[in-house]
């Protein structure tokens, strides 16, 4: 099973993203995920086009990038153009899915979609069969640094009998509060990539955190 670190930029330093990329491209992560927040969708605003490209200069891992932001779908080519790898969108935030679904997929990104933790994950049985990725929030999106809400391991149960009922084949990545405490749990629960922010760039020696999170001694 695939097991994935995805650091969250939105708790690094933003006075120096080049080297935050080159420790990231020295690191275990494979994945760096990219927090685009409208003050809309979320209470708060974090960045947009120009960060992303700045981070796809330097950086060379997969770039996973997390809409919060209404109307995702008039946006989709725009971010693949800026270096996303990956675009997740909020199922709350589309009245049609699969528009969004089609959009991202014609853009050449894999696709994902997230809900926050108040919305049943049964939401997303028609969809699953048509995502790379589902992504379920262990906080509420629109900060970082909240602490981890621990019915995400019901969740992901959840998450992986409605998958397994339509045969689908698709990654859980799970997002919000995650850290040394909780980290191989999640591993052990099912999911596939975890998002940290605040426990990695916080911490005195981000990739041994990194190698921690994924359970590496060295
Ligand atoms: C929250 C974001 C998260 C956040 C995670 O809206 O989607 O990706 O950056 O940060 P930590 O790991 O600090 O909770
Ligand atoms: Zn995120």
């Amino acid at each position: 099973m695939e097991k994935i670190i995805a650091p969250s930029i939105l708790a690094a330093d933003f006075s120096n993203l080049q080297s935050v990329c080159q420790m990231l491209n020295r690191s275990r992560a494979e994945w760096v995920h990219i927090d685009v927040m409208d003050g809309v969708f979320v209470p708060n605003i974090s960045f947009g086009f120009p960060v992303l490209e700045a981070i796809k200069r330097h950086c060379v891992k997969t770039l996973d990038v997390h809409l919060m932001i209404r109307n995702p779908e008039k946006y989709i080519q725009r971010f693949r153009d800026a270096g996303a790898d990956i675009i997740t969108f909020h199922l709350e935030t589309v009245d049609n899915p699969q528009n969004t679904i089609d959009l991202i997929r014609k853009s050449g990104a894999k696709v994902g979609v997230t809900i926050n933790p108040n919305v049943p994950v049964a939401a997303l049985t028609p969809v699953v069969k048509q995502v790379d990725m589902a992504l379920l929030m262990s906080v509420f999106a629109g900060f970082g640094g909240q602490k981890f809400i621990p019915e995400t391991f019901e969740r992901v149960k959840e998450l992986q009998q409605i998958g397994s009922l339509q045969d689908a084949k698709f990654l859980i990545e799970i997002d919000g509060g995650i850290c040394l405490d909780n980290a191989h749990a999640l591993f052990d629960a099912g999911a596939n990539i975890l998002v940290a922010g605040n426990c990695i760039f916080h911490s005195s020696d981000p990739t041994k955190t990194i190698d921690q999170l994924l359970n590496c001694k060295e």
